[in-house]
């Protein structure tokens, strides 16, 4: 069975309404029939690899330690139980890409990674909270998660230069999972899990942007928008008694000016770019992209979504904006079935378009996505 075909055997309508982003869900043989994309073999080897960001957790000597990858064999012979935990696999291996799938109720956008990571019985990262959602799909083996309290910046921390260990962990409830079983925990949740057995997990993180990052790219957008020569305007002010007062109604008037500023500024397409930024880039050979491009022109079979592409679309009035690895451009309305069928299927095969459909927009689009890294071109 592939990845691909593989179910969600859940209510997705009530996750919504009673559980996103707000209260942890045991997803119990949410998968049936699941078999890991990788094995605990392939981790370790992806942990061993130059440009994979892979880490060591180990508990030693009454202290919790972290070494970074990338790992030599002789790394992963330890006397204590360990966990090597492998960020982004789903960049490298099309099969854990896929597994991403599985949570397609949620706006793709919205995704960070999967992050992969193998324990030795008896081993855990410790207590402590992430920023972000996220989906805990049990790989191989057996481990045991406990859930905590709610917990944000103020939460107490042990001292510890790398990791973020909660000092006081308070278990609320605790679930065995199997392979197939998911636990969902909200972002600020305390989790624990502590491996039963040798086994592997699947990190599914959705991480929300930062409200200080929102409102940054908000305003570097507005600053290029806005003319240097709009100044602040008292005319018809009332005549000033104690003049080094700064009245409410300045401050009234500063706003209403503030605000028909913004009002006016019309481009909201910093979003879609800071949702879409890849926060590992691959790099790109030069070579190959030429070879799709050309490709493109001269006759393809299918392209399909690269497993790190980070790929998004709006749509407004005359045109549709298509966000690709944090960068922006405008597109025909033609482009809009294949697009949707893209962001869905991850693959578009030339068979299936229309030729009416394989118009210059779709062409120049695919183009774009190409030079973007976003698509691979057979
Ligand atoms: C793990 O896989 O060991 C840790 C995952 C997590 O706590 O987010
Ligand atoms: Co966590």
């Amino acid at each position: 069975m592939i990845a691909s075909s593989w179910e969600l055997n859940f209510n997705r309508g009530k996750f919504l309404e009673y559980h996103w982003q707000s209260k942890p869900l045991l997803m119990r043989n949410a998968i049936s029939q699941f078999k890991p994309p990788v094995s605990s073999h392939e981790l370790a080897g992806m942990a061993m690899e130059e440009d994979v960001e892979s880490r060591l957790i180990e508990y030693r000597n009454n202290e919790w330690r972290v070494h970074f990858g990338p790992f030599k064999s002789g790394d992963f012979s330890r006397d204590q139980p360990w966990t090597v935990l492998v960020q982004a696999l789903d960049h490298y291996l099309p099969a854990v890409a896929e597994l991403r799938k599985l949570i397609d109720f949620i706006p793709q956008w919205r995704v960070d990674d999967i992050m992969a990571s193998y324990a030795t019985a008896g081993a855990s990262v410790g207590p402590h909270y992430d920023n972000y959602d996220v989906f805990l799909l049990q790989g191989s083996g057996e481990r045991l998660w406990k859930l905590g309290q709610v917990c944000d910046d103020t939460t107490a921390l042990l001292s510890h230069d790398e990791l973020r260990i909660i000092d006081t962990f308070e278990t609320a409830e605790e679930y065995l999972l199997r392979c197939g079983d998911i636990l969902y925990v909200p972002a600020g949740i305390a989790h624990w899990g502590i491996a039963q057995t040798e086994c592997t997990t699947f990190s599914i993180g959705f991480r929300a942007p930062r409200i200080a990052d929102m409102v940054s790219r908000w305003t570097d957008h507005l600053l290029e928008q806005l003319g240097s020569d709009a100044f602040y305007c008292d005319a018809k002010r009332t005549m000033m008694t104690r003049p080094g007062e700064i009245q409410q109604s300045d401050l009234e008037r500063a706003s209403a000016q503030l605000r028909a500023a913004l009002d006016q500024a019309d481009s909201n397409q910093w979003f879609g770019e800071l949702v879409t930024e890849p926060h590992y880039s691959l790099p790109q050979d030069q070579d190959d992209v030429i070879q799709a491009l050309s490709l493109l022109k001269d006759g393809f079979q299918a392209v399909e979504l690269a497993p790190a592409a980070k790929l998004a679309w709006q749509q407004d009035a005359k045109s549709i904006l298509v966000f690709a690895n944090g960068e922006c451009q405008r597109f025909d309305t033609s482009v809009l079935p294949s697009l949707i069928i893209l962001c869905h299927d991850w693959r578009l095969n030339a068979s299936d378009l229309d030729t009416a459909l394989l118009d210059n927009s779709l062409v120049a689009l695919l183009g774009y996505l190409t030079e973007r890294g976003v698509i691979c071109v057979t």
